[in-house]
């Protein structure tokens, strides 16, 4: 199928066209994100793939339709950048890679949480300066500690088993509870039992409009004093001026974010040469008790191996009047 390929990078070129191995499907990399804008780009491709920062808005869907793309497929497990149901009035149908790698953002935020903790980029970037002291460095154990999860499917599952061997207490929050998470011995709790008694808490749930902003102003002054919030899940479970306020009240401990809620503009870019005109961020990364990556945590070879086959995968079955539950989505 001839498929317009949007937000690429050198990475997803050379991968999806291996992945594309018979070169059954015409594929047209573009590095433009996908909006009103650009979606002219894509006239007479009858698919289109975006990454999770594209606007797949009604609007761009309309202008899609109207331009003969009858698909779009996303390079991503979560969907909230696509609005499914204006896709299904237009006849679009959408497809996701429903699952890969877990460990990918598992083990990243497990990361995360040690580098906020243990101030490792901090120190990494003082000895490069020839400066050795510690002052300024120290962390906590996390053994022994309470570790929150909210969102315990497959990556927050993995994560808390993780967060186990390190030999901390578990607690979760789940609209569906996982049988699989309670085998780790952690505990099901409400939201304000989860943030009154974590010492760490990871957020692992999909953006919906339940969760938008479930990390708030009022929930963040239910959080134990020296919580630490670790984020690599989507920006808008938290809302980024709230958690600013928590950080200069010294509520929260630590933020590691590897989302961040108006990332569109800035991530995935080398903008290290302009001149970055949201402050939100750069008072974000002004606080030497956080750490900002720019949604990398799926990035690891296996991740994005599986990523690229799925979504060949996806074209084709497609194109051959295939559509698995677990990869189509709906509304
Ligand atoms: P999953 O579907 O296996 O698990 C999500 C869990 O969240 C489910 O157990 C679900 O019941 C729960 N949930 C849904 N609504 C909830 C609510 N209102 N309150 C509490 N829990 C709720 O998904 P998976 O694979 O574990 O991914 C989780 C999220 O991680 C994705 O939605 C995505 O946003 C994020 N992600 C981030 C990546 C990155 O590179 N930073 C890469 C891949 C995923």
């Amino acid at each position: 199928m001839k498929t317009a390929v949007f937000s690429t990078r050198r990475y997803d070129q050379t991968l999806l066209s291996r992945a594309n191995r018979d070169g059954a499907h015409e594929l047209l990399f573009l590095q433009d994100g996908l909006d009103a804008g650009t979606a002219a780009l894509a006239a007479g491709c009858e698919a289109v793939c975006v990454f999770v920062n594209d606007d797949v808005s009604a609007e761009v869907l309309v202008q899609l339709a109207r331009q003969g793309t009858r698909l779009v497929l996303t390079r991503s497990t979560g969907y909230n950048h696509i609005d499914v149901a204006a896709a299904g009035r237009v006849g679009i149908t959408v497809m996701r890679v429903a699952d890969y790698s877990p460990y990918s953002v598992a083990e990243f935020a497990v990361g995360l949480l040690l580098a906020v903790n243990r101030k490792i980029a901090r120190a990494s970037v003082r000895t490069r300066e020839g400066n050795f002291e510690l002052d300024g460095l120290m962390g906590v154990d996390l053994h022994g500690k309470t570790v929150g999860v909210i969102g315990t499917g497959k990556i927050g599952t993995i994560f808390a088993r993780i967060m186990a061997g390190f030999g901390c207490r578990l607690l979760g929050y789940d609209t569906h509870p996982n049988p699989q998470f309670e085998q780790l011995g952690a505990r099901y709790v409400g939201t304000d039992e989860l943030l009154a008694s974590s010492d760490v808490v990871s957020l692992h749930c999909p953006l919906t409009e339940q969760t938008r902003h479930i990390v708030n102003a009022r929930t963040l002054a239910m959080v134990k004093p020296g919580c630490i919030l670790v984020n690599t899940s989507r920006g808008g479970l938290v809302d980024t001026e709230a958690a600013i306020g928590a950080l200069k009240s010294a509520r929260l401990r630590g933020l590691a974010i590897d989302v961040y809620e108006q990332e569109a503009s800035l991530f995935f870019q080398d903008l290290s040469s302009t001149i970055i005109t949201d402050d939100v961020i750069q008072r974000l990364v002004s606080f030497p008790n956080v750490i900002v990556t720019g949604h990398q945590a799926f990035f690891t070879e296996e991740a994005i191996g599986q990523i690229m086959d799925t979504t060949v995968r996806n074209l084709t079955d497609f194109s051959q009047g295939l559509l698995p539950v677990d990869r189509v989505v709906t509304a």
